[in-house]
């Protein structure tokens, strides 16, 4: 029997005590940000309160119980991933798009070259485009992209082929624009009968479907703390401890050696080799208090809400609209989270995200960081919705009321 409230979750979420143009929050986007429970911004409230001190550097008690709270955050979110070799393959970063740019500028460089070939999708953010056209700059290596269907699926009919060369195939888990989630077990399989080793763009998925990298079996992961109602600010790599011992460092400083001389320097071993300068360190205690409150609502009833929001979503928007708003993603449920990109036929997305804003809904208007996706189907942009765990059929109710006044303007 499930525990899992949405109305508790929303109770338990202080942003939706705003009033905003005199109607209540009708938050649908957490595809962008999520909104954080009170435990995560308490958390961080009670580290700086009463615990805050730099980690790993002083031996009095408060630096002592910093350094806990932060490296128990790391425990958590290997458990949380089921890393298999625990915390120690976990990398605090910035956010996905940094862990991305640790992937290419350190482990990229040192093991791709003219003749590899990075294989990407046209479904990428392009924190998982940008880097890799980086590393070609410099390196020559090949940047390859899996086309994307009309459907809004991978073309996956030629993958043997398209994984010829290849050396990382680095995937999104899901969509960011279109909602489709990937196959990614059985992509990596095949990248790893070619012999690629294969990168997981978790950003959207990490909250929405869960992550096992062990069941996925992936060679590194990146995603977002503020994606899974944590803190902006903080964002994950992980790989394998034997990968992570051979990736040369990414940024240089403090915290990252294990010693300087005045002829050159030695670097730490584990993750803090890529943690120099003081770490984001209330923002890790928040992260590990959103992973454990999303693993006390359960991640599987999580998953559920929001797959029978989006099918109650599309089905009414279908009916509502028919002809005027366009769904940019798949039509039905099957391996699909809860992102819902409109087109309204004649009205652009920023003019229909100010008109949802005056009825209190937020929606995401733009390109949404995934240009070659937009070009794939001939939009500048759209306007996107995206469900939380807070979130309720109400909030649909608003977005379609909304929407017909938008249509209604504008057409
Ligand atoms: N990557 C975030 C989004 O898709 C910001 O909205």
């Amino acid at each position: 029997m499930s525990n899992f409230s949405a109305q508790r979750v929303r109770a338990e979420t202080p942003e939706f005590l705003r009033v905003i143009n005199d109607h209540p929050l009708t938050y649908l986007d957490s595809a962008a940000s999520s909104l954080p429970p009170r435990a995560v911004i308490e958390a961080m409230s009670r580290y700086y309160e009463l615990r805050h001190a730099n980690v790993h550097r002083g031996v009095y008690q408060t630096a002592n119980e910093a350094t806990d709270a932060y490296e128990g955050a790391r425990a958590t979110i290997a458990r949380f991933i089921n890393a298999p070799g625990g915390a120690d393959e976990i990398v605090f970063t910035k956010n996905a798009t940094e862990s991305f740019n640790l992937l290419a500028k350190s482990w990229g460089l040192a093991n791709l070259g003219r003749g590899d070939v990075v294989l990407i999708s046209e479904m990428e953010h392009h924190a998982n485009i940008v880097p890799w056209f980086q590393l070609r700059e410099v390196t020559g290596v090949e940047v390859r992209f899996l086309k994307v269907t009309d459907d809004y699926r991978l073309d996956l009919s030629t993958l043997d082929e398209d994984l010829a060369g290849v050396k990382l195939l680095s995937i999104t888990g899901m969509s960011n624009v279109l909602g489709t989630i990937n196959p990614v077990r059985e992509l990596a399989d095949a990248a790893h009968r070619h012999g690629a080793l294969v990168a997981m763009d978790a950003a959207q998925s990490v909250a929405h479907a869960g992550l096992d990298v062990t069941a996925l079996d992936v060679d590194f992961a990146a995603f977002s703390g503020h994606k899974m109602l944590g803190p902006t600010g903080i964002g994950v790599f992980w790989t394998r401890q034997e990968i992570l011992a051979a990736m040369p460092p990414f940024l240089g400083g403090g915290g990252m050696i294990a010693d300087v001389r005045t002829d050159g320097y030695r670097p730490a071993t584990g993750p803090s080799k890529f943690e120099a300068g003081t770490p984001p360190i209330a923002e890790a205690v928040g992260l590990g208090t959103a992973a454990r409150y999303l693993e006390s609502l359960g991640l599987d009833h999580v998953v559920a809400h929001e797959t029978a929001l989006t099918a109650d979503a599309l089905t009414r928007l279908a009916h509502h609209f028919a002809g005027r708003v366009h769904v940019i993603g798949p039509a039905t449920t099957q391996a699909r989270g809860g992102v819902i990109s409109l087109d309204v036929e004649g009205v652009h997305a920023h003019d229909v995200a100010q008109v949802l804003d005056e009825f209190g809904v937020c929606v995401r208007p733009g390109h949404h960081c995934a240009k070659p996706l937009m070009r794939r189907f001939g939009l500048a942009a759209t306007a996107r919705a995206s469900f939380g765990p807070y979130s309720l059929t109400a909030d649909t109710d608003v977005l379609i009321e909304a929407l017909e006044h938008a249509v209604k303007l504008f057409g």
